[in-house]
């Protein structure tokens, strides 16, 4: 009897496993297809945020719909803000600046986002009660020192064990304005300060070093006072806070970031097309269509227009006969941050050595997206040189692959598994890949459109 019950939960727990995994056994057929992505998560979470401290009612349209935008609107309404979810728009009501109202010691659980983690520590920063920010195992292992350190400096008070999740934050009525030098290239750090200096009387200065630049369109869209002065290799933000604002509705585009799988595999593909409809190009996001383009790729925007003061255009790639390497300086990795791991393995089908520096940032992203590239191009017959944070590929432009892959304990990050996928797609062999469900805190229908362009996955 006890030995059936054994037999029966191993059965069930195999049967769990399986069904949180992907087989791929055959390369997608060459297509020519029109699609879309999921909205942009950068905006959709700055837009709840930005929203929860407005007064009065805003809407956002193709809001994304994850698990990291979930747990963001979960979290803003366990703070005390009024949200509603309808079929084609979320919908915010707030009574503005530093509204929120909430226990001490509530918890908020910001799952696998560091953008929501990072940034709402800057919105609570002048709350006077306590907060507990938590996340998922992935969250509890990256740095939150970043922004622990500036929001000190600003007066509020912060818990934690190692600079690490899970954290308390005590926020402060009376905040200092600071002055401050970014040197990661973080936005989300970059973020946190603007959003901590929005409720701050007085006149924040952040010196940053370039990076994703959504806040502080954001900022001038809702008329907030705010002024930039770009340099060639920073840029310098002064805001003057407690300027309140007005709700405010949002037209929510395509995630580059999410475009960026169609790209590799239209591009990987002989004799393939692809049309992505509706995709933000702001100009600090698109590193990899500069890069591609560089290395021989046929990239075009199309049908540009402008949504809340951020750039769209539908994308159009077809697939190239040659690619070739990339000599990539380190003044691009913060435009192209999140689209790394799939510019890897489009240079290893390119001719030629590409280069790659100061890589150090990959590092910390929700895995170590640099140790697991490194050991991904090797599987796969790829020759790299690593010396400290620089990486060099070795490309094969005829690599075609024959033998069976398992990958897993990638710490359920989205993008390696996405990556794995178009790997799998356009280079052949046998895969096995787990952790399905990673897929769901930025892109739940990237298997669906998968499928759609023809790709045979079990
Ligand atoms: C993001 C900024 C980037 C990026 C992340 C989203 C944002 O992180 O990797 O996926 O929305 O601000 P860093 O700012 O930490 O580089």
């Amino acid at each position: 009897m006890l030995n059936l019950c054994i037999l029966e939960i191993h059965l069930k727990l195999i049967k769990l496993i399986m069904a949180n995994s992907v087989f791929i056994y055959e390369k997608i057929k060459n297509f020519n297809k029109k699609i879309e992505v999921d909205g942009d998560k950068s905006l959709s979470i700055r837009w709840a945020l930005m929203a929860s401290q407005a007064i009065g009612r805003s809407r956002a349209y193709n809001i994304l719909n994850s698990e990291d935008i979930n747990n963001s609107l979960i979290s803003l309404k366990k703070l005390g803000i009024k949200i509603k979810k309808k079929n084609n728009f979320c919908e915010i009501t707030s009574k503005g600046l530093n509204s929120f109202s909430f226990k001490n010691n509530t918890i908020l659980n910001a799952g696998n986002s560091g953008t929501f983690a990072r940034l709402i520590m800057g919105v609570l920063s002048n709350c006077k009660n306590t907060a507990i920010i938590k996340g998922d195992k992935s969250l509890s292992d990256r740095d939150f020192k970043r922004v622990i350190r500036p929001l000190n400096l600003f007066g509020v008070k912060i818990n934690s064990k190692n600079n690490k999740l899970p954290l308390k934050l005590k926020g402060t009525k009376f905040l200092r304005p600071i002055k401050y030098y970014e040197k990661k290239g973080s936005a989300q750090v970059k973020s946190c300060i603007m959003l901590a200096a929005l409720n701050t009387n007085g006149e924040t200065t952040i010196k940053c070093k370039k990076s994703r630049d959504h806040t502080e369109k954001l900022f001038k869209y809702l008329n907030l006072p705010i002024k930039i002065i770009k340099k060639k290799n920073f840029d310098i933000i002064k805001i003057f806070g407690k300027k309140q604002f007005k709700g405010f509705d949002y037209k929510i585009p395509g995630d580059i970031s999410s475009a960026s799988f169609f790209i590799a595999l239209a591009l990987l593909r002989k004799n393939s097309k692809i049309l992505i409809k509706n995709i933000n190009i702001n100009n600090t996001r698109t590193g990899i269509i500069d890069v591609l383009r560089q290395m021989n790729a046929k990239i075009e925007l199309k049908n540009k227009k402008i949504y809340n003061g951020e750039h769209i255009a539908d994308i159009v790639v077809r697939s190239v006969k040659k690619l070739k390497a990339i000599n990539c300086p380190s003044n691009m990795n913060s435009r192209m941050i999140d689209e790394f791991l799939i510019i890897f393995l489009i240079c290893a089908k390119a001719k030629g050595v590409s280069y790659f520096r100061s890589l150090e940032e990959l590092r910390n992203k929700e895995s170590d997206r640099l140790k697991i590239a490194i050991n991904f191009l090797k599987m796969i017959g790829i020759k790299v040189v690593s010396n400290s944070n620089n990486l060099k590929i070795y490309g094969k432009p005829n690599l075609e692959l024959k033998k069976k892959y398992v990958i897993k304990n990638f710490n359920k990050d989205h993008r390696v598994f996405m990556m794995t996928c178009i790997a799998a797609l356009s280079l052949g062999g046998k895969w096995k890949i787990y952790d399905k469900d990673s897929i769901n805190s930025s892109f739940p229908n990237f298997l669906s459109i998968i499928k759609f362009l023809g790709a045979k996955i079990k």
